[in-house]
């Protein structure tokens, strides 16, 4: 694998990690406000995010390739309310997909095949993901960030699960 594909790669697992960081402090301080739905849904999304580290992670390796872990920033979360933190989340995922475009892209110019292939697995992925975050922002300008409805959808977001395919 080329040397500078190698270095974009280990560059996402960096991104990744960093995405996961922040749903993670995201998730403590959801707890710390009582909203444990809210906290539920970050620490999977924490979770999610670990997955894909871990795929560009096997990747790199399958394909004898290095695999250089980077240092990862402190999370700071610019959000006091619900609605905030959502806001937050779709700006970030549309953040990282443009990151996986220009990661394609380079495994386009370079003729990597096995890579593009991820790369498409990581677009589709991505998809999903923004359409999610959307649907609950559309219900947290619906019905507000506070009060009963808000406990209604802290309760409805309890219930995520882990993404067997993410
Ligand atoms: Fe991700």
């Amino acid at each position: 694998m080329k040397e500078q594909l190698q270095h974009a790669v280990n560059d996402q697992i960096r991104a990744e990690f960093e995405s996961a960081y922040i749903y993670l402090a995201a998730s403590a301080r959801f707890d710390a406000q009582g909203l444990n739905g809210f906290a539920h849904w970050m620490r999977t999304q924490w979770e999610e995010e670990t997955v894909h580290a871990l795929k560009l992670y096997d990747f790199l390796l399958q394909r004898d390739a290095q695999v250089e872990l980077q240092a990862l920033s402190k999370p700071e979360l610019s959000f006091e309310t619900p609605l905030e933190a959502f806001e937050m989340v779709l700006e970030h995922e549309q953040y990282i997909t443009g990151r996986i475009y220009e990661l394609y892209q380079q495994a386009v110019d370079a003729r990597d095949y096995p890579l593009q292939n991820l790369m498409q697995w990581f677009i589709d992925e991505q998809v999903e993901e923004e359409d999610s975050v959307r649907a609950i922002l559309d219900d947290l300008r619906l019905v507000g960030d506070s009060g009963a409805t808000l406990l209604l959808l802290d309760r409805e977001l309890a219930a995520r699960q882990l993404d067997p395919g993410a």
